[in-house]
């Protein structure tokens, strides 16, 4: 049950919640996790209830009629019914399990796609998204004869949707990102969906990003399809989410074959399962299932308004320290307005390449990331190669921070700038 009240949340308490935040050194000092757009770190509760899965209830799921492999498939499902709620969709059904987000992606591009799509029909993408939004589509497109357009960026890290009437016009599909994991930016979700459907075309949102972070409705979204990771929302890695709409997914083909997924087979053919499991071949990730279920349990009880509140605390924070310590020394992309981000700092810091940024930070027990981010063409928007990225979430404090600018200072001076 969602919490109603909106106190603040208290980073240090919760950082208890966590393992890896209280009992893992680096390098001989605390850890300060700053990856966490990466993956987020597991509470205690979701670990446990892994564990408990394999203790007491192994066993597969959707087949044995004994106890307790009726009541690993009703952990299952109850979990399939937690997504529900968490991101309020109309149907149990309509919540497809997943390998993760860019499977999700996959599941879209493949079924949907491959079913719906011919020569000529034009898929409109952005410039921020993640490469599990566009390489699926590319390789669609090249196997197709796909056209792709691109929505551009301002100057600020914000769409640029001046031209997005042209850019729709005729357009089958809008696949796009709810946040970008490099700029923070938040997208305008309802905006773009509705311009989707003024043109007859699907609406697919990657929320990867989004549904860690914000509390989600895909019913106020109005999307078609929507999908995210459980391993960057407290839950295990090996699950994830597609939303689809129950009758798109009904007109759809299954995406990979075998058993979960059919009703009968027959030596000519086969008949498809219901949904969701028409796109569930094989055994499912069963104790992560339960454990993302866990962490929404989790989530729930902190309340997604105040995960949200203080993240935009802590990105404002962050960008007020690191922008006053460094001044033109760094460069932080992205929206400079808190409520328009998520707490996702993508910076180049003097000229200091991205790897040795990460490995002196390291030295000091800050873990961020380095790299393109497996978003390349945004990189070349933004013209680097690559970049650092801190990313924070619930547990993160302003401590955390300080000891990010820290660390950089200590960057700065073993490099000699
Ligand atoms: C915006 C976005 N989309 C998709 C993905 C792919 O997620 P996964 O690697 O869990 O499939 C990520 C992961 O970083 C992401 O940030």
């Amino acid at each position: 049950m969602a919490m109603t009240t909106t106190s603040p949340l208290d980073a240090a308490v919760l950082k208890k919640d966590f393992p890896l935040l209280v009992g893992v050194e680096s390098h001989g000092t605390p850890i300060v996790y700053l990856d966490s757009a990466a993956t987020s770190q597991k509470p205690r509760v979701v670990l446990d209830a892994m564990e408990t899965y394999y203790e007491t209830i192994n066993a597969n799921v959707h087949r044995g009629v004994y106890e307790i492999a009726e009541e690993a498939t009703n952990q299952m499902e109850a979990a399939r019914e937690k997504v529900r709620r968490f991101i309020n969709a109309p149907l149990t059904a309509e919540v497809v399990f997943t390998k993760n987000a860019t499977e999700s992606l996959n599941l879209v591009v493949g079924s949907w796609g491959r079913a719906n799509l011919r020569e000529g029909d034009i898929v409109v993408l952005t410039h921020m998204e993640h490469h599990a939004n566009i390489v699926p589509w590319q390789m669609l497109a090249a196997e197709k004869g796909l056209e792709l357009r691109w929505i551009p960026l301002d100057a600020d890290g914000h769409l640029d949707l001046t031209d997005l009437d042209a850019l729709l016009d005729r357009a089958k599909v809008l696949a796009f990102t709810a946040m970008s994991n490099v700029l923070g930016t938040l997208t305008p979700v309802r905006r773009l969906t509705d311009a989707a459907h003024a043109v007859g075309a699907v609406a697919v949102v990657d929320a990867c990003q989004y549904v860690p972070h914000v509390p989600t409705d895909v019913a106020a979204m109005g999307a078609d399809f929507v999908a995210f990771s459980g391993h960057k929302m407290c839950g295990p890695t090996g699950v994830g989410v597609l939303w689809g709409r129950a009758e798109l997914l009904d007109a759809m083909p299954p995406f990979l074959g075998g058993g979960e997924m059919i009703r009968d087979v027959r030596l000519e053919g086969f008949t498809c399962n219901d949904l969701p499991w028409k796109f569930e071949a094989g055994t499912p990730p069963i104790a992560e299932t339960i454990g993302l279920g866990a962490a929404i349990d989790y989530l729930q009880g902190l309340g997604m308004d105040r995960v949200r509140a203080h993240e935009i605390d802590m990105a404002g924070y962050a960008l007020r320290v690191l922008n006053e310590r460094f001044g033109d020394r760094i460069s932080i992309y992205g929206p400079t307005v808190p409520e328009e981000r998520g707490a996702v700092l993508a910076f180049s810091f003097d000229d200091l390449h991205p790897h040795d940024i990460s490995q002196v930070l390291d030295q000091h027990g800050v873990c961020v990331r380095a790299g393109h981010h497996c978003a390349k063409p945004l990189m070349r928007v933004l013209g680097v190669g690559a970049t650092a990225r801190a990313s924070l979430y619930l547990y993160n404090d302003e401590r955390d921070v300080d000891a990010l600018a820290d660390a950089l200072t200590a960057a700065a001076d073993f490099f000699e700038l």
